[in-house]
């Protein structure tokens, strides 16, 4: 490993694999960075990809092991937890849409929830000022955790015994893990905030990090192997909960030991569509991702895209006037549809979409103020994680996991060592005002207790002939439908490599606010003639880290990793 550390090997390796064998086709030096990583590999046995090459290797050792998709995903969902904790998380959620081998398709919610004590009115002062601060950081911001609960409810599919799933997890953070300078970077950018929302100092506050140093985490170390011995009451009670209830009172915040003992992960029906004869399976209510994304791929079916053109002005003006009709409808009608009766078979019936591209002209812009729901950015770094796996038997998994902003509510359990969420953001905390992402809502999604705040996470695996054929998914706050709408379209409607369609600028659209968010290198002339047809333009960094699996004609996986972060892929 020191040798290793030295060495800061830098390296991308295009594979092409065989079964066993792996043939490195182009290799390139781009950041300092000791490992390699793998952006694209074809395997026939397996495949795993997700935002850290740890993490990706995790799930893929699992996978020899004998081990079947749903195992690897878990493996590397808790390797996560421990090489990216801005993201990977035991102190968040997450949504698992899966289709197992013998056809059964499953979603699993594990969002977080309402404390008890929370209500409606939590973050509005008596002068009526809306607190985002409070919902964006600190103890207050934090939902109930549900990643360890949903984690425990996939193993009703898993093959190995829980213990050696979480083992690699374990091992990084006890032996520690040698940290890249982008990593090293974010850890130091958010010194400020970890000692203003901190009451015990946890091992990520350092006068400065550098790419090559190693970090270890013994107190996330000793929570995992509480929850390795005991399940999930290694973390819902016990030792983990009397720390996480301590750190609530040391902090201001409101989660009891009631709230952790009685949280449930939840199988949920799948949303499920058709498009153009594939099968689109995504997550249904409480997130937004698979109406939004039927809404959309429905909106666009019969208007011929294809022979439109990737990134024509023609394709992209219809891709966001669809955008923006959903999120309108986003806005007015989805929350939690346990506590709020959400109007999914009317807004994604074909009449209902029909009417809502009544007013669509292709020669102008329609404007947010007159397109509201139908009948019936701050841009801080986006940190929500995506993962894929896939195995020889067809059992294809897609998990999007978040501790909603970056490190969450910047505060780490004292003693326990892992970030909680704030993820009480996702609420609408009060009528119009728009949360982190600008998304703003009402009533759908006004704060209850026991509630699960609408999320925009989008995990999706298509089926041709019922079989695994596209499994994707991004972090990215509210532009994670949208990412995933036209990374879809872009494959099956315009035919294009699954490397250009990760990896060619995206555009977002949201309804509100009004404009048009287009990533760096976005063609110039199109954004122009957008610009000409009334669209109001904002360029913006990358947009989502989107990771898929593609099943080939001859049967072999293709995983692709997004090159907008280290994330890896890996397969044999
Ligand atoms: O559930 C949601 O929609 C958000 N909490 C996701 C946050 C996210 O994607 C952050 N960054 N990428």
């Amino acid at each position: 490993m020191q040798k290793v550390n030295r060495v800061f090997l830098i390296a991308i390796f295009f594979f092409t694999c065989d079964a066993n064998t792996k043939n490195a086709i182009e290799k390139s030096r781009i950041d300092s960075y000791h490992y390699s990583v793998i952006k694209k590999i074809i395997a026939g046995n397996g495949a795993v990809v997700s935002a850290h090459p740890l993490a990706s290797k995790a799930g893929l050792e699992i996978l020899k092991m004998g081990g079947n998709a749903i195992d690897a995903a878990i493996a590397t969902q808790l390797a996560l937890a421990v090489v990216f904790p801005n993201a990977g998380n035991i102190g968040g959620g997450g949504f698992m849409v899966a289709r197992l081998s013998n056809g059964q398709l499953v979603s699993l919610d594990y969002r977080e929830m309402a404390p008890g004590k929370a209500h409606r009115d939590m973050y509005i002062d008596p002068d009526g000022t809306a607190r985002t601060d409070k919902s964006q950081d600190g103890h207050l911001a934090s939902g109930v955790p549900g990643t360890v609960a949903g984690i425990f409810a996939s193993m009703k599919y898993a093959k190995l015994p829980f213990a050696k799933l979480i083992q690699p997890a374990i091992d990084l953070a006890q032996k520690g893990f040698v940290i890249s300078q982008r990593e090293a970077s974010s850890f130091n950018g958010l010194q400020g905030e970890l000692k203003k929302f901190n009451t015990v100092m946890p091992v990520f506050v350092k006068g400065s990090w550098k790419a090559g140093d190693t970090l270890v985490q013994t107190d996330l170390a000793n929570t995992l192997i509480r929850i390795r011995d005991q399940g999930a009451k290694g973390f819902y009670e016990g030792s983990t909960a009397k720390l996480i209830v301590e750190e609530m009172k040391r902090g201001g915040g409101i989660i009891s030991y009631d709230d952790l003992k009685n949280y449930v992960a939840k199988f949920r029906v799948p949303h499920v569509f058709d498009y153009k004869g594939y099968q689109v399976v995504g997550m249904p209510m409480p997130s937004s991702g698979g109406v939004l994304l039927h809404q959309m791929m429905k909106m666009i079916e019969g208007r011929h895209i294809a022979s439109m053109g990737f990134q024509s002005l023609q394709s992209v003006q219809l891709m966001t006037e669809v955008e923006r009709r959903a999120f309108a409808d986003r806005a007015e009608f989805m929350g939690d549809a346990d506590f709020y009766k959400v109007p999914v078979k009317a807004i994604t019936s074909t009449a209902y979409l029909q009417d809502r591209m009544k007013d669509f002209d292709p020669s102008k812009a329609n404007v947010s103020s007159r397109i509201k729901a139908g009948n019936a950015i701050p841009y801080e770094s986006e940190e929500t994680t995506h993962l894929d796996v896939i195995d020889k038997d067809g059992n294809a998994v897609a998990i999007t996991t978040t501790l909603n902003n970056s490190f969450g509510n910047k505060t780490v359990v004292g003693g326990a060592g892992f970030f909680l969420n704030d993820e009480m953001d996702d609420f609408s905390i009060k009528q119009g005002v728009p949360n982190m992402f600008g998304a703003i809502g009402g009533e759908a999604n006004a704060i209850m207790p026991g509630k699960r705040m609408l999320s925009s996470m989008t995990p999706t695996i298509v089926l041709k002939d019922g079989k695994p054929f596209i499994i994707v998914g991004t972090p990215g706050g509210t532009t994670i439908p949208t990412s995933v709408f036209q990374t879809l379209v872009n494959i099956i409607e315009f035919g294009m490599s699954t490397e250009d369609a990760v990896y060619k600028p995206k555009f977002h659209h949201q309804w509100l606010p009004d404009t048009l968010d287009v990533e760096k290198g976005f063609p110039k002339s199109v954004r122009e003639s957008l610009k000409g047809m009334g669209y109001a333009i904002r360029e913006r960094s990358a947009i989502g880290r989107t990771e898929v699996i593609k099943v080939l004609p001859d049967g072999k996986f293709e995983a692709v990793a997004d090159n907008r972060g280290e994330d890896a892929a890996e397969g044999w």
